[in-house]
């Protein structure tokens, strides 16, 4: 048994689940402009994610801006669902952790 492994069988742990979901939410609705987004690192060398300030985070307002406006994430596409603007948003205030 490995000290590491976990002591759930069917959950995994939950900070692994959170950047998982992220990692698809961008996957799914930002790198076909953004190909940087595929990766944890770029995103944050970008400096659009301040780890623990959702607020101060270039890509959370944009995301968030209504769909209308022409700074708005994704460009041109409908806003993402509140869901996974709240999981982003938590996401960056926990830490923004990879
Ligand atoms: C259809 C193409 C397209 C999609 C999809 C898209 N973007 Fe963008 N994005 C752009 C373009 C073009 C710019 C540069 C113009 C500007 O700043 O508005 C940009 C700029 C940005 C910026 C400003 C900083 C920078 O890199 O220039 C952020 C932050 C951003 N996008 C986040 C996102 C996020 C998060 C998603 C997915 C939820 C997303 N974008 C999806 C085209 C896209």
């Amino acid at each position: 048994m490995s000290p590491d492994g976990g002591d759930s069988d069917d959950g995994g742990d939950n900070s692994s689940y959170v950047s998982l979901d992220i990692q698809e939410i961008f996957s799914l609705n930002c790198v076909q402009c953004h190909s940087s987004f595929e990766s944890y690192d770029q995103v944050i060398a970008s400096g659009l994610v301040v780890p623990g300030d959702a607020a101060s985070s270039e890509l959370y307002n944009r995301i968030t801006l209504p769909q209308n406006d022409p700074e708005s994430m994704p460009r041109n596409l409908p806003s993402l669902s509140n869901e996974n603007i709240e999981l982003i948003e938590t996401w960056i205030n926990e830490g923004a952790l990879p």
